[in-house]
């Protein structure tokens, strides 16, 4: 395994993804890990990462210098160079400006890092102070037209500092200088599949709850159905999930759900109906964190209910994942934390006295959609596009009512289906529809209308921190908006929302 110390680089969950796709684990760590802890990890090879900072700034993120002492490569990029060549006795220059973008890099040593590396390559650069000046035992191996020492190492101790980014795409060699360090320099064998992950997580979760019992909320998203299959597949029977129907689920979403995940799911399954609790608690709420709140609210008292009748009860599972992690981690913080009071069952493990298990919380998406198919979870529900556990509540802007419900549900059904048949659904992270709380006039026939707007929203994503309208067909989006015009009666104008994210978010509410 390959420990990755963040200091802060908004490249950072990318640096990740580079060292998995080449099959090898890694762990994203914060700077002040404790050296005994890493020594307990014992990884193969550390990456110190890039970051904002810079070492001249009090507060700028370090690491213990022991880790220069522990005998395992380090691989310094960007900041994370600077932090390693400050620490071993070299000099770093204070910026007067910094050097942004793509930079030609001439490399003097095409071996190590560089091997099977032409002697000229591009390479991107975003930083601003630059190094001086080496430490003993350390030689420039490359350099470009404004930085003299843009790559560096030293061969006794495997020690290699990158000033450019190899974790981007526009390194276009980076994933090799990043598969020479982990494969050719820290010895790592390529052996971290899905396979072998669910192997090792079966054995984890049956050491963890031994006899006792598990529950799970299940919501039919791809998390919480692989979280289900993987504990399913350890404890078997220990495992109980409760799926509640909110009344807030898409068109006839809760009934197909059921029935797939009856058939496809052999694990023990409650169905709580429970939407008129959560309607009626929504009379008249138009604040979107006070839906949330409510939801919420009602979620842990249904769940709780359920899941106290379930006796021996000792764990609760939850598909948290590994981008959640890395935000409230972070060198810095995470930035999107307090943007939306997310709901999940945070408060229940306190509440009921339960310990978590989150098997999953070292995966990114992509990761866990391909876990579902090496566990053989149904196309349908690996590939199924992420909801909210609010679900159309934040989606019918202002109140809530059965009527709103049920326009927005035949809307969204449109929409889904159009998308689907055009083969746009699982290109797209999410597409939905959403009831604006205002009306417009139109002309239908020779009649007036003055009647309700919907919006759609479709975007590109990959982790949903940051999300791109999607640029759909116009065939396609005008194809939408005749057929829902002229088959929901009560709207007569649809929008598309062409907003990115940030400053938009992916939900309207
Ligand atoms: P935003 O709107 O913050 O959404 O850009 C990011 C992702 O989170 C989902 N989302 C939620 N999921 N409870 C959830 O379980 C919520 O309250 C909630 N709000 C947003 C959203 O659908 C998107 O995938």
């Amino acid at each position: 395994m390959i420990l990755i110390i963040d200091f802060g680089s908004q490249f950072n969950q990318l640096i990740a993804r580079r060292v998995r796709e080449l099959n090898i684990y890694c762990r994203i760590v914060p700077p002040d890990i404790k050296i005994n802890d890493i020594k307990s990890i014992n990884p193969e090879g550390i990456i110190l990462s890039g970051g904002p900072s810079s070492i001249y700034e009090k507060k700028s993120p370090k690491a213990d210098k022991k880790i220069f002492s522990l005998g395992i490569p380090v691989l310094g990029i960007c900041y994370g160079m600077q932090f390693m060549i400050n620490s071993l006795g070299g000099r770093v220059k204070k910026a007067k400006r910094r050097e942004y973008g793509y930079a030609e890099l001439n490399i003097r040593k095409m071996d190590g890092i560089f091997r099977k590396i032409n002697k000229n390559t591009t390479s991107w650069m975003s930083h601003g102070d630059s190094i001086e000046k080496l430490p003993a035992g350390f030689s420039v191996i490359a350099s470009t037209s404004n930085t003299r020492i843009a790559a560096a190492e030293n061969l006794k101790k495997s020690f290699y500092g990158l000033q450019f980014h190899p974790e981007v795409e526009h390194t276009p060699r980076g994933k090799t200088m990043l598969r020479n360090f982990l494969v050719g320099i820290c010895g790592c064998k390529r052996t971290w599949t899905m396979k072998n992950f669910a192997a090792h997580s079966i054995s984890q979760i049956q050491e963890t709850v031994g006899d006792k019992k598990v529950i799970l909320g299940l919501s039919g998203g791809v998390d919480s159905s692989v979280s289900a299959l993987l504990i399913h597949k350890a404890i078997g029977r220990h495992l109980t999930c409760i799926f509640v129907d909110n009344g807030l689920l898409r068109k006839n979403e809760a009934k197909r759900l059921k029935e797939t995940l009856n058939k496809h799911l052999k694990i023990n399954i409650k169905f709580i109906s429970a939407g008129n609790k959560f309607i009626t608690a929504l009379k008249g709420i138009t604040d979107p964190e006070k839906k949330r709140k409510i939801i919420g609210k009602i979620f842990m008292d249904v769940f709780e209910l359920e899941a106290k009748k379930i006796k021996h009860v000792e764990f609760l599972a939850q598909g948290t994942l590994y981008p959640d992690i890395i935000e409230s981690q972070s060198a810095f913080g995470g930035p999107t934390s307090v943007i939306k009071s997310h709901h999940n069952v945070g408060g229940l493990p306190l509440k009921m006295k339960l310990l978590l298990i989150e098997p999953l919380k070292y995966l990114f998406k992509d990761e866990v959609r391909r876990l579902g198919a090496t566990l053989g979870l149904e196309e349908s529900l690996v590939w199924r596009q992420p909801f909210p556990g609010p679900g159309l509540a934040i989606r019918i802007i202002g109140k809530i009512t059965r009527k709103r419900l049920s326009l927005l549900r035949e809307i969204d059904a449109i929409l889904l289906e159009e998308i689907k048949t055009a083969g746009y659904y699982r290109k797209l992270w999410q597409s939905f529809a959403i009831l604006l709380p205002i009306k417009s006039v139109g002309i239908m026939g020779d009649a007036r209308t003055y009647e309700n707007i919907a919006a759609i929203r479709a975007v590109t994503s990959k982790d949903a921190m940051t999300a791109d309208w999607a640029r759909l067909p116009h065939k396609l989006l005008g194809h939408i908006s005749n057929r829902i015009i002229n088959e929901v009666q009560g709207v007569n104008r649809v929008v598309y929302d062409i907003s990115s994210k940030p400053p938009s978010t992916i939900e309207w509410e």
